[in-house]
């Protein structure tokens, strides 16, 4: 209880920080960061060019691993001496990064400072919820800060470029890589991944706590066949423009400095050898000026992939197709010279992409600053301000699920409460997967969260089961626990291993035997709610048929069990969307919202429509759903006009008014549907969203302006275009809501 009054007190810090953030980041002079540089620094680097041998011009294409623990290894440190090696990954720690900046700075000959690089997804050491979680937040906000955070952290402990955000959308929640990602919709999608290009780097990343983003994986990973991760992808050019590109349009767009090129092929070309995606479009089309790096080892891969005889094959296939810089594996340091001496690569492209990496090392401050500073570094992570974000951001990605007959919020008069469920008192999955340089040890479990939220109230934990295997041997002391208590509280779903990388399944049901167990407590007859923890959708009918309440958290991060005790005791209202699908079984994915009309629509009861006989053809919920401790209610749909020219804009409002009797969050969702068009559309598509903050009895008015960026699509000539036609308006709660109406485009 002290600890969480302390970081109530607390909480006003960092909405402080945050301004800061974004106040002195406005203030900065340089050019944005995925623009041209500034003719200064394209001087100094133009000079350094000219005094480097062609091995070091190559060294600056290397990235190396550090251990898994941040260590360096014995490679890097003989790599960095000889002047060969231009950026490090894992490495991170201010005395173990300045261990390894000062052979470069002081024993190479060239003296340019390495960049090191990791993998800073949702935090550094404060971690905030999985990406997915943020995303359920409807918030771009909460991405910011969040990131914002992280850079400090990050870069207080010499870690300038992050590999994040990773903006693929997914359809198919088998992919482990779905908690990764803002989820289904490029809109979505394209918002938070603006949110946190400028959340890492601020408007220009040259400040000491900013880091150059990455966007990645360039492109289309996630539609892995199967959901089977690494695995082929065939996607058409307009689903990748209408779908995929969104987000790295708006990362771009935001000036993110670099891009992660993708591990699978698409179409036949793997994304490390694609000249289409990572010339044409990204440089020609989008004029991108970051720079590329290779995904882990993915040069080498190209062997593999069948595209690459040999290492020299497989380098010149990615420096001709545009990646700048090999990660982890070795074969432009191994063949570059070869390559360049045989006139298969010319001296320009590698001149073209150390420009690049030096650039973003001037644009960071790497040559003034080389070192980290273990004071700072000590002061910045975990600082109180950095955990009450923390504790804050988390509560707002929870989305309530169900909550019959007002099951939650909980009462705190109760006398008893069981804590059941294999996740309950599990830091390591509450720090989720991918969770930087956090640590277990770090982080408040569900279980601790309640004892702070209730010190004298009787808890009873019990773990029940185990979240895989078969073994039901602790439900009696769990079902005991349930009958003896007032309320249950049971914590089940995935754990962190479940969901990332390199972590498919091909089930989406609650794993092991925790559905026997929910089904175990609710046989008792006592009231309780089932909390969810997991990466991706799940397929959990039986519970939400049968179980009063279901809150998804998500994985929370290193606040997460007082996060979840808050909005569990209701000092925080829900008010989070899912900002993907939740199917009814595997078996109907891929399964997203904005699907295409087919000729035989669903619904009815026609035999031949495009559904399933043994399902019915709808989710289980669907996206941007998610419930309230209070009620609202919209109205009064208006549009400002009922007929536009193709060029113009048209704006559309709505009231948004709390009909309950608690303060509360709605998020307003606007869909268009463009209902005859040279080419199918989707039967919607999300073009706004608004979150609104509401106390008892409160409207707000929310407007949203569409124009032709919002209206176009790609034509058959694969052209963005308007046509003229009607397009039907959809503003809800959830992207199956609500109220309707429509306008014409004209010529
Ligand atoms: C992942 C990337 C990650 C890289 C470095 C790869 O296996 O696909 O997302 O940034 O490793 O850790």
């Amino acid at each position: 209880m002290i600890a969480s009054a302390l970081l109530r007190k607390w909480s006003v810090v960092p909405r402080l920080f945050f301004l800061l953030c974004l106040v002195s980041g406005s203030a900065a002079a340089r050019p944005p960061a995925g623009t041209a540089s500034d003719p200064e620094i394209e001087n100094k680097i133009s000079s350094l060019l000219a005094r480097m041998t062609l091995a070091e011009k190559l060294g600056q294409l290397q990235q190396l691993d550090g251990t898994w623990d941040g260590d360096v290894r014995p490679e890097q440190m003989e790599l960095a001496r000889q002047g060969l090696l231009g950026s490090a990954i894992c490495v991170r720690g201010a005395k173990r990064t300045t261990e390894l900046q000062r052979v470069a700075m002081t024993e190479s000959k060239m003296k340019i400072p390495i960049l090191f690089s990791f993998d800073v997804i949702h935090g550094y050491r404060t971690i905030f919820p999985v990406p997915l979680g943020e995303a359920a937040s409807w918030d771009p906000s909460v991405v910011e800060r969040a990131d914002c955070i992280a850079a400090a952290e990050a870069s207080a402990a010499g870690v300038r470029w992050t590999f994040a955000p990773m903006v693929d959308i997914a359809r198919d929640p088998r992919w482990g890589r779905i908690v990764e990602g803002s989820g289904e919709d490029q809109f979505l999608g394209a918002a938070m991944a603006a949110a946190a290009v400028r959340g890492f780097q601020g408007t220009n990343y040259s400040r000491p706590d900013k880091m150059v983003a990455c966007a990645k994986h360039w492109v289309a990973y996630g539609a892995a066949e199967g959901g089977r991760d690494y695995n082929t992808t065939e996607v058409s050019e307009r689903t990748l423009r209408e779908i995929y590109f969104p987000p790295f349009k708006a990362a771009v767009d935001a000036g993110v400095g670099t891009v992660m090129s993708a591990f699978n092929d698409l179409d036949g070309i793997p994304c490390t050898a694609n000249s289409f995606i990572l010339t044409d479009v990204l440089r020609r089309e989008w004029h991108f000026h970051g720079l590329v790096i290779s995904d882990w080892n993915a040069v080498k891969e190209l062997i593999a992939q069948g595209v690459a005889a040999n290492g020299e094959a497989a380098a010149a296939r990615a420096m001709t197709a545009g990646v700048d810089v090999e990660m982890v594996s070795q074969f432009y340091h191994e063949y570059g010279e070869q390559l360049v001496s045989e006139g298969k690569i010319p001296m320009a492209t590698i001149d073209r992409s150390v420009r690049r990496v030096l650039r973003v090392k001037y644009r960071l401050g790497l040559f003034e600053h080389p070192y980290a500073d273990e004071g700072l570094e000590k002061a910045t992570l975990l600082s109180p301000a950095n955990l009450a974000a923390a504790r804050e951001l988390a509560a707002r990605t929870f989305v309530l699920l169900k909550n019959d007959h007002e099951t939650l919020p909980i009462s705190r008069q109760l006398k008893s409460i069981a804590v059941i469920g294999p996740l309950a008192d599990d830091a390591q999955s509450m720090i989720g997967p991918w969770s930087g340089d956090g640590r277990k040890e770090d982080a408040v479990t569900l279980l601790a969260g309640i004892h702070a939220e209730l010190p004298t109230a009787k808890i009873i934990h019990a773990r029940g089961c185990d979240v895989t295997g078969d073994s039901r041997a602790g439900f009696e002391l769990a079902i005991n626990a349930a009958r003896e208590s007032d309320f249950t509280i049971l914590a089940v779903g995935e754990s962190a291993d479940m969901s990332g990388e390199a972590a498919s399944r091909s089930s989406l049901d609650l794993p092991g035997q925790q559905l026997e167990l929910i089904q175990a407590i609710h046989a008792t007859g006592k009231p309780y709610v089932v909390v969810l923890m997991n990466g991706r959708p799940l397929s959990i009918g039986w519970v939400a048929t049968n179980s009063p309440a279901i809150l998804e958290t998500w994985f929370a991060g290193t606040q997460g069990g007082y996060a979840i005790a808050d909005t569990l005791f209701g000092d925080v209202n829900p008010g989070g969307k899912l900002p993907v699908t939740f199917p009814r079984s595997v078996g109907q994915v891929p399964v997203y919202y904005n699907h295409k009309n087919t000729g035989r629509p669903p619904g009815g009861d026609s035999k031949d429509a495009s559904r399933y006989i043994d399902i019915p053809w709808t989710p289980l919920y669907p996206f941007g759903y998610g419930l309230s401790y209070t009620q609202f209610r919209l109205s009064h749909l208006e549009l400002s006009a009922t007929h536009i020219h193709r060029d113009g804009t048209i704006i559309i409002g709505v009231d948004v008014e709390n009909t309950g009797d608690r303060a509360g969050d709605e998020v307003v969702q606007l869909y268009l549907h463009d209902l005859v068009a040279s080419v199918t559309r989707p039967v919607k598509a999300l073009k706004g969203f608004e979150r609104v903050s509401l106390r008892p009895g409160e409207s707000r008015h929310v407007e949203f302006t569409l124009g032709p960026g919002d209206l176009g699509i790609y034509n058959q000539a694969m052209q963005f275009a308007v046509e003229p036609g009607t397009f039907k308006v959809m503003v809800g709660t959830s992207s199956e809501a609500g109220l309707e109406s429509s306008f014409e485009v004209g010529p």
